[in-house]
């Protein structure tokens, strides 16, 4: 490779990483799983997943982009032939960019919601409206394939402008302007709250809990959230490694990600749950309850339309910094391997995914049953990438833990890692058997769950056909 690109200063990977990790998965997954499941015990079980499973595997997995200097298809390959281990490691590389790829198929289409919310709140046909209209407005929504496809394909154009325009006239100026912005609106929207809402009923329904309050499925709900928060075992973040300056601490760059990560997620369920409450409204509305709880809530709050506006706006630019780091592992890849400009390799894998989220439009309305999703596995095509992608998510993971932990060069992670011995230890014996432990659970429980063995039947041959693929074709068309 000529010359790998670099962030420009030690602290843009942070920057990046953060922007990645901070997205729907805070905003709108994480208030309405805390609020399905019982408040406070979700949260610890997810606190403990975070710190435990989440940080030792974040680390690990910038230091794979970090260590490689390339996309994680092409950086894994590198990997395994400087550490000598089994080629078959390479599969992590595949997992993440086919899981970033389904991912961005739909995430796109949620974050179209928001868009259509920001121009609702901000046009102020919400302003007073009872609560019939908001569930209307909703339903009315989803029930518009050709409305959800321009909003989808307006949110995906705009991701692949930033992407396409490079790493920092792009992906880092995008940043620059978003993230500042992104803080501010939260806090606003926190003050406002503060003010209009019930923030004590709030802060007693996230801080207090009876472990009993959290089902099996619960359990589960947190362990795949964390990963899916903090952006793991997608390729996302070892691509924005491979970007990171040598210098910069992993451990302390990974701590403070999750940290921010995790403040941000608790901020938001505040704010969230403090309107929600203080409109006297319920918690458990799963996916409606920002987009149709909380506009209740703004409805009848005074100025509501216009902070609702600015809340769907941070919803929206959350979405964009994640979505560009999904965009990203993919597009790199491709520039690496086939010589596209970036321009080129941004634009095929945007039109492939953003085809592939007209399933998730249809899966709405047109296609919301008798399909042949619902006969093989008893769920709609939108169900089913998502349960692909929280098959996926884990397994990239548990790989990406195993591999640092026990296939590469100890002495090599030792000195990448930095730091103290004893510190070192403590992380690997968390890669080495905590992390993995945890995920082998989360898959034991989960799959004889999933209606029908179809789905990690289907997920296996996935796998190996991509792996196997890849493979053929890589050894079919090799360069010098
Ligand atoms: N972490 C993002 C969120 O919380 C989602 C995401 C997952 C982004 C994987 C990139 C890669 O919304």
């Amino acid at each position: 490779m000529s010359g790998h690109n670099v962030w420009t200063h030690k602290g843009t990977f942070l920057l990046a990483a953060v922007g990645s990790a901070v997205g729907l998965g805070n905003l709108w997954r994480f208030p309405y799983l805390t609020g399905e499941n019982g408040g406070g015990a979700f949260i610890l079980v997810y606190a403990l997943t975070i710190f435990a499973v989440g940080i030792p595997i974040l680390i690990a997995e910038i230091m794979l982009g970090r260590t490689s200097r390339q996309s994680p298809i092409m950086g894994m390959r590198h990997l395994t032939k400087t550490h000598q281990t089994s080629r078959a490691w390479e599969t992590i590389g595949w997992l993440g960019a086919a899981s970033a790829f389904l991912i961005l198929s739909f995430y796109s289409v949620v974050a179209g919601w928001s868009l259509h919310y920001t121009w609702q709140m901000l046009s102020g046909s919400l302003a007073g409206a009872d609560a019939e209209t908001i569930n209307a407005g909703f339903s009315h929504l989803l029930a518009s394939p050709g409305l959800m496809t321009l909003y989808h394909t307006l949110f995906i154009a705009l991701s692949a402008l930033i992407v396409g325009l490079g790493i920092h006239k792009g992906i880092e100026a995008g940043l620059r302007i978003i993230m500042p912005a992104l803080f501010v609106i939260l806090l606003v929207v926190l003050g406002y709250s503060v003010v209009n809402g019930d923030i004590g009923a709030a802060a007693r329904f996230l801080f207090t809990f009876n472990i009993a309050d959290l089902s099996l499925e619960g359990w589960l709900q947190a362990m795949g959230q964390s990963f899916f928060t903090l952006s793991l075992g997608m390729g996302a973040i070892m691509a924005y490694g491979a970007y990171m300056s040598s210098d910069a601490s992993l451990t302390r760059t990974a701590l403070s990600v999750a940290f921010v990560d995790t403040a941000v997620a608790l901020v938001a369920g505040l704010a969230i749950f403090a309107l929600v409450f203080g409109a006297g409204l319920e918690t458990g509305q799963g996916p409606g309850l920002m987009f149709v709880t909380l506009p209740m809530a703004f409805a009848e709050m005074p100025f509501g339309a216009l902070v609702g506006g600015v809340f769907f706006i941070l919803v929206l630019g959350a979405a964009l910094s994640s979505s560009i780091s999904l965009i990203e592992p993919v597009a790199a890849f491709l520039v690496e391997r086939f010589d596209l400009t970036r321009p080129q390799a941004v634009t095929i894998m945007v039109i492939a995914s953003w085809t592939l989220g007209l399933l998730t439009v249809v899966s709405f309305n047109v296609w919301a049953e008798g399909t042949i999703f619902h006969a093989l596995f008893g769920r709609s095509a939108f169900e089913f990438i998502e349960l692909l992608t929280n098959i996926f998510m884990p397994l990239g993971g548990l790989l990406i833990a195993l591999f640092a932990g026990w296939a590469l060069t100890q002495s090599e992670v030792a000195k990448e890692l930095g730091g103290h011995d004893t510190w070192f230890r403590v992380w690997r014996f968390l890669v080495r058997f905590i992390a993995p432990a945890a995920v082998a659970f989360v898959f034991l429980r989960t799959l004889p769950q999933v209606e029908g063995y179809w789905i990690p039947a289907i997920g296996a041959v996935v796998i190996v056909g991509a792996f196997a693929a890849g493979r053929t074709f890589m050894a079919n068309s090799a360069r010098p």
